[in-house]
Order: C-alpha cells, then sequence, then structure tokens
C-alpha cells in the first residue's frame, strides 16, 4: 500500500513552515525533497566508517569501499542494467551528458556527421553538442516538438541519415512532461546504426525504468531528482561500449599503470571515476533507491498520475490559463503554464508568499520556450510525499491570483 500519510513522516523538511504557512513543495522537477534514511545513512557514513575507498587495507576503507560499491550494485539493479560495472557514478546528469560528449567526439564524430536531439531538450542534452558542433563541424539537427507537446516521429524518420552518428533524447521533458516512446525509437535509431543515449533526469525517478528493455546505448540521470543527495549522478553504458569509450577525466583511480611514457586504464566503471569519489553521497544515493523501491516505482508513477490528473481537471478550466504538454495519460507529473497578464514571476511570488513552491522562469530550455512563443512559464511537480490536499491548496492560491490581477 502506499501512504503518503507515512511516506510524509519520513521527510523533516514538511515540517517546516514558510512564511507561516506549512510548506507544499511543489518544485521536484528541480530537486526533491530527502527522507531522514538518506540523511541517516550521511550522517551514519561521516560518524562511523568514512574513508577513502579502493586505496587502503585497513578496515574503515574497506567498509567504505563495499558500501560504495554496493551503492553502484543497488543502482544497476533498479535500472535494469546488466552488470553492475555498467554504472558510473558522475556529479549529475549534465555531467554524465559531458562525458559522452567529450569522449564520444574524440572517436565517433568527424567534421560532416550528425548529431540528433529534439526541441525539447534540457540545455544540458543540447549545450555540449551545440559547442562541439561548432567546434568540430559535425551538424546538430533537431525533432520537432508538435502543437500538443509530442515528439514528432516523422521528422525522426526525415533526420535520420547514414551521417547520424548519435542520437540523444530526453526520455521525460522538464517543461512539457511528456514521456517520449523511448523504446520505439532506439529500435529506429539503431536500425540506422546510430548510438542511443536517453537522459533519463525525469523518468528514472518517477517510473520504472528498464534500461535492456529500452535497450538504450547509454542513459544519464541525477540523484537529487529521486530523494538522494545533490553532486551524485548516474551514467549508465553498456559494458562494451563503455569499455570502447575514451576516458573523460584523467588523474588517480582511473588508471591500471602509468610509466614516465605511458599509461593503461581501469576497468569500467572505475576508468571513469577519477580522483576521489563523493563517496557518501554515492553510498546515499543506494539509501534512495532503497526507499524508492520498498515504495514500489509502479506505486509511485500510479500516484504521480492521480494528483497530475487531479491538478490538470482543476487547473484546464481556470480563466486565462495556457496548459503546456499533453493530457495527463501521456506525462510525468510536470504540470508548465502562464496565467494571461500575469508574469510568471509573479505567480511564483505569491505562492511563496502562502508557502506555496513552484518553479518560474525558462527551465533550462531556452529554445523550447522559443518555439512555444513565449519567454517562460510557471510549473508546478508533484512527488511521492505530495496529497490532493496540497493541490487543492494550489488551485485556490491560483485562482486567487487570477482574481487579484483582475481589479488591478
Ligand atoms: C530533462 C533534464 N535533463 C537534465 C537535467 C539536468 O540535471 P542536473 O542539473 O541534475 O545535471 C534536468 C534538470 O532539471 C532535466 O530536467
Amino acid at each position: 500500500m502506499f501512504n503518503v500519510k507515512k511516506i510524509r513522516k519520513d521527510f523533516p523538511i514538511l515540517k517546516r513552515k514558510v512564511n507561516k504557512k506549512p510548506l507544499i513543495y511543489l518544485d521536484n522537477t528541480a530537486t526533491t525533497q530527502k527522507p531522514k534514511q538518506v540523511i541517516q545513512s550521511l550522517v551514519d557514513f561521516y560518524s562511523n566508517y568514512n574513508a577513502n575507498v579502493h586505496r587502503g587495507l585497513h578496515t574503515l576503507s574497506e567498509e567504505s569501499s563495499e558500501a560504495y560499491e554496493q551503492a553502484h550494485a543497488k543502482v544497476g539493479n533498479f535500472i535494469h542494467a546488466k552488470f553492475s560495472k555498467e554504472i558510473v557514478f558522475t556529479r549529475n546528469t549534465t555531467e554524465s551528458l559531458n562525458l559522452l560528449a567529450y569522449s564520444l567526439y574524440r572517436t565517433h564524430l568527424s567534421k560532416g556527421d550528425e548529431v540528433l536531439i529534439s526541441q525539447m531538450e534540457h540545455h544540458s542534452n543540447l549545450v555540449p553538442w551545440l559547442y562541439l558542433s561548432k567546434k568540430l563541424g559535425f551538424k546538430l539537427n533537431y525533432i520537432q516538438v508538435t502543437p500538443n507537446g509530442l515528439l514528432d516521429l516523422n521528422s525522426l524518420q526525415n533526420l535520420l541519415t547514414p551521417k547520424t552518428k548519435i542520437v540523444s533524447l530526453t526520455h521525460a521533458s522538464n517543461v512539457l512532461g511528456t514521456i517520449n516512446p523511448i523504446q520505439e525509437i532506439g529500435k529506429t535509431v539503431h536500425d540506422n546504426n546510430s548510438l542511443f543515449i536517453v537522459d533519463a533526469a525525469q523518468s528514472v525517478p518517477h517510473f520504472p525504468v528498464n534500461v535492456q528493455k529500452l535497450n538504450c546505448d547509454f542513459l544519464a540521470f541525477s540523484g537529487h531528482k529521486m530523494l538522494a543527495p545533490t553532486g551524485i549522478g548516474v551514467l549508465y553504458g553498456k559494458e562494451d561500449l563503455l569499455n570502447d569509450l575514451e576516458p573523460f577525466l584523467l588523474g588517480g583511480d582511473m588508471i591500471s599503470e602509468v610509466f614516465f611514457d605511458s599509461v593503461t586504464f581501469n576497468e569500467v566503471p572505475w576508468k571513469f571515476e577519477a580522483g576521489t569519489s563523493n563517496i557518501g553521497d554515492g553510498i546515499a544515493l543506494g539509501t534512495a533507491v532503497d526507499y524508492l523501491s520498498k515504495l514500489g516505482m509502479e506505486n509511485v508513477q500510479k500516484h504521480e498520475q492521480e494528483l497530475t490528473q487531479y491538478a490538470w481537471n482543476q487547473m484546464q478550466d481556470l480563466e486565462g490559463i495556457q496548459l503546456y504538454g499533453p493530457k495527463p495519460k501521456y506525462r510525468t507529473g510536470v504540470i508548465s503554464f502562464n496565467l494571461k497578464g500575469i508574469h510568471p514571476h509573479d505567480i511564483a511570488s505569491l505562492m511563496d508568499q502562502e508557502g506555496i513552491a513552484i518553479r518560474s522562469g525558462d527551465h533550462c530550455a531556452q529554445p523550447l520556450m522559443r518555439e512555444l512563443k513565449i519567454s517562460g512559464s510557471a510549473r508546478a511537480s508533484f512527488y511521492v510525499y505530495n496529497t490532493k490536499q496540497e493541490i487543492d491548496r494550489f488551485i485556490f492560491v491560483l485562482k486567487n491570483t487570477i482574481q487579484m490581477f483582475k481589479k488591478k
């Protein structure tokens, strides 16, 4: 049973007040709150077995190494990777995608090649490709977004050419909420002999993801968007591809042997984890994965879908509202919107006065904003601890905001 009342007790921050009102946290797409189990896991690490990994033979180092490796295995199981060595810990989705872009461009891309992304990408799956395309002279193409916020699969077919070496797409949009048919797209991409990368920052935290079923080559996500601390992220890659991939950062831990005139590299995943790792946060990510697994990702998805449908039903009829993206059936628990004649920052500020945290701005997707012909939007996003009562309060404040601006 998915018991929200019980879940909420695990999140100390939900007891606090903001502007003398109980906090209602609806900014989960940006980052999620942390349960006491994750916080305790950090306290436990630093209080009881803090030591560097892989180097020492002493007890603390053995304990931290074991816990850190176990965290890789937990994450691997969570996304159904074949082997835990297919899990590389990074800082976040952005670093995972930069690692891929910088490593792949040296071996897989030449002048005249093409990389295909989409118009709904977060800057972290756009800017690295854009920057490198200018430096190296490969072409960057964009799959279009349809007026109802879906990927235009016809434009995918037209844009895939023998020159397309890499296709990198978001699994779920952080603006539109759209869940893209990644498994189906992956087949088309592989039929074209292109590498397939998935930005899973907004999917792995919200619904079950099985990398073997998706058959993607690489997949990236962030711990902080799924109850874990900031500063820890994940790059999944198929073992043989990771073995062939050039290392990104060079130095300690990622080597096997070093001479004055040559170097060989460590096995995966350590080849990609240069320098002292973010050990405590990595272990805490394992705890977050335990927490979500216990809830069951199907249940997490169902809960979010119910909340999204509930909010959507009430929002769609509000005066002067513009909702972005597809109907709730095809989306995650994120709703971007604008109110006619009201700046999104004003909506967010008025919400904050009532203790409600939502986001406003371009959501790190400026090109998509231009496509939508807006400079920004307000955005409410839900997670495991949110309730229908909180949504009622959010709608109440939204209605008041509309009335207030009408009188002006
Ligand atoms: C779809 C998507 N990709 C990538 C990112 C970047 O995540 P991070 O800032 O944790 O690197 C985000 C963050 O909001 C996102 O929503």
